[in-house]
């Protein structure tokens, strides 16, 4: 059974979701939006209350309020969003100490019948990801009568030392089968269609593999710029913020192993065996970029150091091309080239697997032979779908070669699809880790990108509006990149 359909069948326990964060950004856009669709797609048999926490002095009546103008900006009508926010939910400062949150929750959970399951959502900075976990040991909520499980949301430390001393310190308190670490991508439905496309067909298995497959390119475009996140921007880069979780996690699903069950350990134990196949990666492997003055969609937007709060001095990267190998049996030789960028032409996350020409070319002209690379396209967001580029004899004399595709959209099928945060929250109160990011990968994934974390180069320019850098080709060994 996959982690979906689990999530949309099997009863939810009786539990209490306190969110860190319950007024920030993430919270009032995302998990309760997203909560409050999943708790509607589910008719409400809803048995759960939320307490919200913060830095601010708001009472459960200022909570509610700023609540439900959340809900509505998401569309929700408001007299629904206000009655369901009345009856659910709670607020507690944080600066009132964790023994009265610990004081607090006993007394929500006695009021509403509850038995003890508990999920903490970290939707917090992530500085202070390990003051919260210390506070919450301290007082002895990492136990409970029921079950409690920690939700902690990316970025995971920001380079492998840090990744492993947050690991060190939460499982001080909470071991591994608690701990639900977020990579929103692996929420989509399309990124974990790649199991059901990999392992529900046995049409491509048999060709995906270093005999058959010429390269694997991974493409996560942004059109957005830094929209105002400069301080977060700046200290993080493109490689941190999309290429060390969103990136890896996709190159896994695409390269791994078929697991020998449907579960989360099974699936997490063949994603990290890929990571652990792949190098350190050499800093000649990597092509870094910043976007400069340019056009998007004819309008014109500033280049990364006009934006406000950049250093004039910055070296951070707003782009990067990377070209890994895995070292195992299936992939030896074959390159995966990623690329990740902010203004980009469009927003664009796709996979594109090419296949080898044939070995002898029947189909030559005077200049070339004529005949193309097959070419999958999957593309995991926007307008989601597969697309296999094949080549056909265009009809007339001659021999003629014309490159065309079989389309699949999961829109002319499926209508719209769920978003990433009900997914995520669904499988969190089911207590599914399979969509969920383990310490090892974690780890697996920093060290990797160790040698390129921090060059001390300025990046190559490159205009917004374009696809990054032209130096960025050679890493696709002479084929360019791949776009339908
Ligand atoms: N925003 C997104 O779209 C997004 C996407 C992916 C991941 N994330 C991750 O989600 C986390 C939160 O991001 P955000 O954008 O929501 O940040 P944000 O808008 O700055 O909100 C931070 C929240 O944390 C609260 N807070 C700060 N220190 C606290 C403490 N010691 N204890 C309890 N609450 C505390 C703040 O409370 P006050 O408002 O009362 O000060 C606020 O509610 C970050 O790790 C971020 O990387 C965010």
């Amino acid at each position: 059974m996959t982690a979906r359909a689990w999530a949309d069948t099997v009863p939810i326990e009786p539990y209490l979701l306190v969110i860190f964060g319950a007024t920030g950004d993430l919270t009032r856009r995302k998990l309760l939006p997203s909560y409050y669709r999943l708790l509607r797609r589910r008719n409400f048999a809803d048995v759960g209350k939320v307490l919200g926490v913060a830095t601010r002095d708001l009472t459960d009546a200022e909570y509610r309020k700023l609540a439900t103008e959340a809900l509505v900006n998401a569309g929700i009508d408001g007299d629904e969003a206000a009655r369901w926010c009345e009856e659910h939910l709670a607020y507690q400062p944080v600066a009132a100490g964790f023994g009265a949150l610990a004081e607090r929750i006993r007394e929500i959970e006695g009021d509403g019948g509850l038995v003890g399951n508990r999920v903490f959502y970290l939707a917090l900075p992530p500085t202070v990801f390990g003051d919260t976990v210390e506070g919450l040991g301290s007082v002895g909520l990492h136990r409970s009568s029921g079950w409690t499980r920690l939700v902690v949301e990316k970025p995971f430390g920001r380079d492998l030392e840090s990744a492993k001393r947050l690991n060190g310190l939460i499982h001080r308190w909470f071991d591994e089968s608690q701990i639900f670490r977020i990579d929103h991508y692996l929420g989509k439905e399309t990124v974990q269609n790649l199991l059901a496309f990999r392992f529900a067909n046995t049409l491509f298995e048999s060709v995906w593999n270093r005999d058959r497959v010429e390269a694997v390119q991974i493409t996560v475009a942004e059109s957005l710029g830094i929209e105002g996140r400069a301080a977060y921007f700046e200290k993080a880069g493109i490689i941190r913020d999309i290429v060390q979780n969103h990136a890896l996690q996709v190159l896994s699903l695409v390269a791994m192993e078929a697991p020998v069950r449907l579960e989360a350990s099974s699936i997490r134990d063949e994603k990290v065996k890929v990571l652990r196949a792949i190098y350190p990666l050499a800093a000649d492997r990597v092509v870094r970029g910043r976007y400069t003055r340019g056009r998007i969609d004819d309008v014109t937007v500033s280049g990364y150091l006009e934006e406000e709060g950049v250093a004039a001095d910055s070296t951070t990267e707003t782009y990067a091309a990377l070209r890994f190998e895995i070292d195992n049996w299936r992939w030896k030789g074959v390159p995966f080239v990623v690329r990740a960028g902010k203004r980009l032409p469009r927003k664009l996350t796709q996979v594109a697997v090419s296949f080898h020409e044939p070995p002898v070319c029947l189909f030559d002209t005077d200049e070339a032979c004529q005949v193309h690379a097959n070419v999958l396209y999957i593309t995991l967001q926007p307008d989601e779908g597969f697309d296999l580029a094949f080549d056909v004899k265009q009809p007339g004399e001659g021999f003629v070669l014309r490159t065309r595709t079989l389309h699949f959209r999961y829109a002319d099928v499926f209508g719209e699809l769920p978003g990433a945060y009900e997914t995520l929250l669904a499988d969190i109160l089911c207590g599914d880790q399979t969509l969920f990011v383990r310490a090892d990968e974690v780890e697996e994934a920093w060290r990797i990108l160790a040698p390129v974390l921090d060059l001390p180069e300025a990046p190559e320019d490159y205009p917004a509006g374009s696809w990054g850098p032209p130096s960025a080709d050679r890493l696709t060994g002479g084929s360019g990149w791949l776009v339908p």
